[in-house]
């Protein structure tokens, strides 16, 4: 069996790699770039398709640069795929993924560009955790792999982060935290010598137990303060919350009076702002159903008598009516997954306005054709590339009902 070909690389796909032929089956290639032939080593088949690392460049595209991090390519740390690429080009590659997923699932057309955040490529990651192998030294897993890679650097890790890299630990896994404030945090089960309880403050094991110091960080945007604990949800680029929170301000058009909805709410971030945007005469219903989410979104949001928290799950709030009957506007930001099973019930609201955060492209455009079907139009959509180096991108999709279902 073929183990090593040439290949022509055509376009990128959704996940990190591109899409080559190989005796008429289709290959998924990583580290190589449209428009290159490569030599692939095949490291996966399927009954469909195969997938493959380049493994040596033939004839380069114009995009490929020297990989910044020694731990990137064939076979090593799969914690970025795009390390090999300029990152200008792996925005327009970001916004070829997500142009494709809209047409193909969407049938929508999309001639935005994926804006750049700073830091647009090394050191923005502000939150990691390491796997630790048999030996106790810290690493990250090698691509679709439980393997460890031990690493004793990582680019894209934010510089002030607690130390993890450079030492032995005896735990399977070490979080490492730094919040806007400076706050540092690590999550692990392994033994903390004195010299790295200096440096944190505060430790949290696995089960969210505080092992010493503080169990929470506190995040700042614009001039709001947000408690995380542990290892709660908050984005990991430290300019993803503001970036995310204007786009989400702006897609919203929020009125004074109106009610809004924020779904998958996580400690209270958009919640927050949206607040302000309807005033102490509208009601914000914040959902989020994780326990530690919930907790946190009671503190950060205690002061605002317009807003109620709902500890529940999205789709079990719209199917018992916890989220009343109307809404004026519903902001989503749903897992991975999307929110395939809340759509109708949001649709049932007849919201004037969706705003839709979205980190998976293809989930995305799964649910903006369920909500088309069901009378909302995408009228706007941005994109940011809040993961340099890696395939993931964050999209903002704002929805309007059209005059069909207008009432
Ligand atoms: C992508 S995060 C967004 C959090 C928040 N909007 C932010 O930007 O900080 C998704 C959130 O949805 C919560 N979640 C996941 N599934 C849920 C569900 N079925 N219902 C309610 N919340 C859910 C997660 O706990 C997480 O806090």
């Amino acid at each position: 069996m073929t183990t090593e070909a040439i290949v022509d690389v055509g376009p990128v796909a959704h996940g990190g790699h591109c899409v080559a032929r190989l005796d008429g089956q289709v290959v998924f290639v990583r580290h190589a770039l449209p428009g290159e032939r490569v030599r692939i080593a095949i490291t996966e088949r399927t009954k469909t398709f195969l997938r493959a690392d380049a493994v040596e460049i033939l004839q380069a595209a114009p995009g490929r640069v020297e990989p910044p991090c020694p731990y990137a390519g064939p076979g090593r740390c799969g914690g970025c795929d795009f390390q090999h690429v300029d990152p200008a080009v792996q925005r327009e590659l970001l916004g070829d993924v997500v142009r494709e997923q809209l047409r193909r699932l969407a049938g929508l057309t999309w001639d935005g560009v994926v804006e750049a955040v700073e830091p647009a490529a090394l050191g923005w990651r502000t939150r990691v955790q390491f796997a630790v192998d048999d030996l106790g030294r810290p690493g990250l897993r090698r691509h679709r792999s439980h393997d460890i890679i031990p690493v004793d650097r990582c680019l894209i890790a934010h510089p002030d982060l607690p130390v993890v890299l450079g030492r032995t630990w005896d735990a399977e896994t070490v979080e490492s935290i730094v919040s806007s404030t400076g706050d540092r945090l690590l999550i692990t089960d392994a033994s903390i010598s004195d010299e790295v309880e200096a440096e944190v403050d505060g430790v949290v094991a696995t089960d969210g137990t505080v092992r010493g110091g503080r169990g929470s960080v506190t995040e700042r945007v614009l001039a709001a303060d947000f408690r995380v604990s542990g290892s709660g949800f908050w984005q990991v680029h430290p300019e993803a919350a503001t970036t995310l929170v204007e786009a989400v301000i702006e897609g919203a058009g929020a009125r004074q009076g109106d009610t809004v909805l924020d779904l998958y709410a996580g400690v209270g971030l958009f919640t927050t702002f949206l607040a302000d945007e309807v005033g102490e005469s509208g009601t914000v219903l914040s959902v989020e159903s994780d326990p530690g989410g919930s907790r946190d979104a009671r503190r950060n949001l205690h002061d605002l008598p317009q807003v109620t928290l709902v500890g529940e799950t999205v789709e079990r709030a719209l199917r018992h009516g916890l989220l009343g009957t109307a809404a004026d506007v519903v902001v989503l930001d749903p897992p991975r997954t999307g929110a395939k099973k809340a759509v109708q019930g949001i649709v049932d609201l007849a919201p004037r306005r969706i705003v839709y955060v979205a980190c998976d492209p293809a989930a995305l455009a799964r649910d903006l054709a369920s909500f088309a079907a069901r009378g909302y139009e995408l009228t706007g959509l941005r994109a940011f590339a809040l993961f340099p180096m890696t395939h993931h991108v964050e999209c903002v999709a704002v929805l309007e009902r059209t005059s069909a279902t207008a009432d």
